[in-house]
């Protein structure tokens, strides 16, 4: 009898549910998009109930469109946008504010405050990252100062805080569980990637130590069983990582010095460094690749806010096109030279600037310049951060020869080639690009024993296509610098 696994993939801008058997091969696959909400500059929120609905929905979809019965699903894996951050009321299991999303800029002031402080050392010896508003624990904060009633609720012990995976576990199990994985925790702000913790201290300095902090697990874990009302059987969940996490996994970089790149609503670089938490010089975080059997993997990362984003904005705010999938041809049609560039900074600029206060420009225009010409600058721009991001790793001592890519953009072709070109390296491309949810789904099936060990999940993994570098020497180069004159006008603080 085939098993198979259920991997929910909550993202910024669209839930998902991919079925797999135990191959990793995709038996079936439900998407829905839910709304972005935008109420000031620099401010984006979700409503939590579009987010439990989408996922509900498209779990629903996933089994009725393929026709298979929820008992032959032996397990469930969680991955989920990450930093992403919900409070909720435990007697009730409603929000009290909508989710502050991951790319969130209000609690830039308050960033800045705690710097002045004198917090920055403490904040990066201890949870690897850089004090932004990217975080969790500054948006916790905000809410507790600015919704009514929050604070007193939180002091009744009646606020329970989770990111997107503990929300849905909350919810999936009816309240029975309120759980998240070490990999989510490490994106908070609050959490302690050496002691594996949740950090008193930093709580307590943040102001923020009376909501509830979910129970910290490995990624492989039982997580609590969902109420079998929701898809018709009662199934464990046993897989939970933050989606960058999770596609470390579904890329099988399972050595220290394998890399790999995610391009979705954001672009996000992982490379594996064993167990070695290397701190970074140049901006970068160090993070929690994946943690198995109370073992952590550590990992250094590079974030930036805007990739898929700025195709989606090209798309529907500028209307420039009606599917991404146009935007190979146009790309193809464009005078790709180093005349135009945009810097899709819409909110702020993530590693290795972390310059909140920074906006987006188009830079370059002129009279001829054509629709092609700026969706292909919005393609490349994807490459010049990625880029950006390779250049701080190689100043760090991390250097490498290929790098994996996955997420949706990547069946661009003409986008990967350049990528390739670019940072003169092979860029490896899977057969199965969806590796988000692979990765939850092969951690859900490690703890249940479909597979025995992470050798037996990296056999599964099989490149589609390898893009080698062609361009000219010098032409990368010349384009690259284009690109930092471009950011350099955009940047507010050095
Ligand atoms: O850190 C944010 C990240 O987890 C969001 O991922 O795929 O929604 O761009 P994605």
């Amino acid at each position: 009898m085939t098993h198979y696994i259920l991997a929910i993939d909550q993202g910024t801008t669209s839930s998902r549910a991919i079925l797999f058997d135990e191959k990793g091969t995709r038996v079936g696959q439900s998407q829905q998009e839910f709304p972005q909400i935008f109420p000031n500059d620099g401010w984006v929120e979700h409503d939590p109930e579009d987010i439990w609905s989408s996922t509900l929905s498209v779990c629903q979809s996933v089994l009725k469109d393929t026709g298979i019965d929820a008992q032959a699903i032996a397990t469930i894996g969680i991955t989920n946008q990450r930093e992403t951050t919900i409070l909720w009321d435990i007697d009730t299991g409603k929000p009290v504010y909508n989710a502050i999303v991951w790319q969130d800029r209000r609690t830039s002031g308050f960033c800045q405050t705690l710097s002045e402080q004198g917090l920055s050392e403490k904040v990066q010896e201890k949870t690897g990252l850089l004090i932004d508003p990217y975080f969790s624990a500054t948006k916790i904060r905000w809410i507790l100062d600015n919704v009514d009633g929050a604070r007193e609720k939180a002091q009744a012990g009646r606020l329970a805080f989770g990111t997107v995976d503990s929300f849905l576990l909350w919810r999936l199990t009816n309240g029975q569980s309120h759980k998240t994985d070490a990999t989510n925790a490490a994106r908070t702000m609050a959490f302690n990637i050496h002691t594996q913790e949740w950090d008193d201290e930093l709580i307590e300095l943040l102001g923020i130590g009376d909501v509830l902090f979910p129970e910290v697990m490995d990624c492989s874990a039982d997580f609590g069983v969902i109420d079998a009302s929701w898809l018709g059987a009662a199934i464990p969940v046993n897989g939970v990582a933050g989606d960058q996490q999770a596609a470390l996994v579904g890329q099988a970089c399972f050595a220290p010095g394998m890399v790999k790149s995610t391009y979705g609503t954001g672009c996000f670089m992982i490379l594996n460094t064993g167990d070695k938490a290397i701190r970074s010089e140049h901006k970068l975080l160090t993070t929690v690749g994946y943690r198995l059997n109370g073992k952590v993997t550590y990992a250094l990362e590079g974030s930036i806010f805007v990739a898929g984003a700025a195709i989606q904005w090209l798309r529907d705010g500028l209307k420039l096109f009606a599917d991404a999938k146009e935007t190979q041809s146009l790309a193809k049609q464009a005078l790709n030279d180093d005349s135009v560039y945009l810097v899709p900074a819409f909110t702020g600029l993530g590693a290795p600037y972390w310059d909140p206060d920074a906006r987006g420009a188009m830079i370059g225009l002129t009279r001829d310049t054509s629709v092609a010409d700026i969706v292909s600058a919005g393609l490349r721009s994807v490459c010049y951060q990625t880029k950006d991001l390779v250049g701080a790793m190689a100043q760090d001592g991390a250097t490498f020869s290929s790098l994996r890519v996955d997420g949706g953009m990547v069946i661009n072709d003409v986008m990967v080639q350049f990528l390739s070109d670019l940072l003169e390296i092979t860029v490896e491309r899977p057969c199965v690009t969806e590796t988000t949810a692979l990765g939850a789904a092969f951690l859900a099936g490690l703890q249940v024993g479909l597979y025995q060990s992470l050798d037996e999940v990296e056999a599964l993994w099989k490149a589609d296509k390898c893009f080698e570098p062609t361009m000219a020497e010098g032409t990368g180069d010349k384009l690259y610098l284009g690109w930092q004159k471009a950011v350099d006008r955009v940047r507010t603080r050095a």
